[in-house]
C-alpha cells in the first residue's frame, strides 16, 4: 500500500567548509546561540590561523549544521572543540552527534593528541568526551565544564594548563 504522506526527499551530507560558506555559518551561529559572540569567535579562529578544521552540514542544499576545531596553544597537539550548532528546526535528529563523530574522526587521523570541550557532560559523554580524563587540567574558563576526548597513549589525566587560542579569550 503507498504511504499516505510522501515526505519529500531529504539529502543531508556533511563536508568540510568553504569559503563561500562564510555568511551562512555566520548566520547559522548567530541564530543558534542567543548572541553573535560564537559567529565572531568562528571568525577571529580563522583570522589568526588557528583553526584545524571545520565542517558542515547541508539539508536540500542549505547549511544547517557546524563545527570548527582550533589549535590549543598548549599542550602541543591538542584541540579545542568549540562552537557546536544545529539549525533550531533540524535538533535532534542526530546532526549535531554527526558533526561530532566525523570531527573527531578527522582530528584522530590528523594525529590530534586529545579534544578538548567546554560543555554539558551529559551531550558530550556520548562521543567519549569525560570530566575523568580532564581532572589535572587547569584552564582559563570553569573546570568543571571542561572534558577531554584522549586519543593519545596517556593523554588522559595529563597535569597541564591548557592556552586556548588568543580569540577565546575575546568573546
Ligand atoms: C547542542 C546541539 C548542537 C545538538 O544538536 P542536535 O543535532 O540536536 O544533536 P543530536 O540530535 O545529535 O542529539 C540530540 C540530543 O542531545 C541532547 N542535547 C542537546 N543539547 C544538549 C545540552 N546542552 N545538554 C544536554 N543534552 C543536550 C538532546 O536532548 C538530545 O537528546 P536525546 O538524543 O536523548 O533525545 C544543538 O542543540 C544546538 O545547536 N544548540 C545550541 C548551540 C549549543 O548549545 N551548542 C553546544 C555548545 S557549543
Amino acid at each position: 500500500m503507498p504511504p499516505l504522506h510522501e515526505e519529500p526527499p531529504v539529502e543531508m551530507f556533511l563536508r568540510f567548509v568553504l569559503p563561500e560558506d562564510r555568511d551562512a555559518v555566520s548566520a547559522l551561529l548567530a541564530s543558534a546561540f542567543p548572541t553573535d559572540a560564537e559567529a565572531r569567535l568562528v571568525e577571529a579562529l580563522r583570522d589568526a590561523g588557528d583553526m584545524v578544521v571545520e565542517l558542515v552540514a547541508v539539508i536540500d542544499g542549505e547549511i544547517q549544521g557546524h563545527i570548527a576545531f582550533s589549535r590549543h596553544h598548549a599542550p602541543k597537539g591538542w584541540i579545542c572543540l568549540a562552537p557546536l550548532a544545529v539549525a533550531r528546526r533540524q535538533r535532534r535528529h542526530g546532526i549535531g552527534g554527526e558533526l561530532v563523530r566525523y570531527g573527531l574522526d578527522h582530528v584522530r587521523r590528523q594525529k590530534a593528541q586529545a579534544v578538548t570541550v567546554l560543555g554539558d557532560s551529559k551531550y558530550y559523554r556520548r562521543f567519549g568526551f569525560t570530566h575523568k580524563a580532564a581532572e589535572n587540567l587547569t584552564s582559563p574558563f570553569p573546570e568543571e565544564h571542561t572534558l577531554l576526548y584522549p586519543i593519545a597513549p596517556g593523554s588522559a589525566g595529563t597535569a597541564a594548563h591548557l592556552v586556548y587560542a588568543e580569540a577565546f579569550l575575546r568573546f
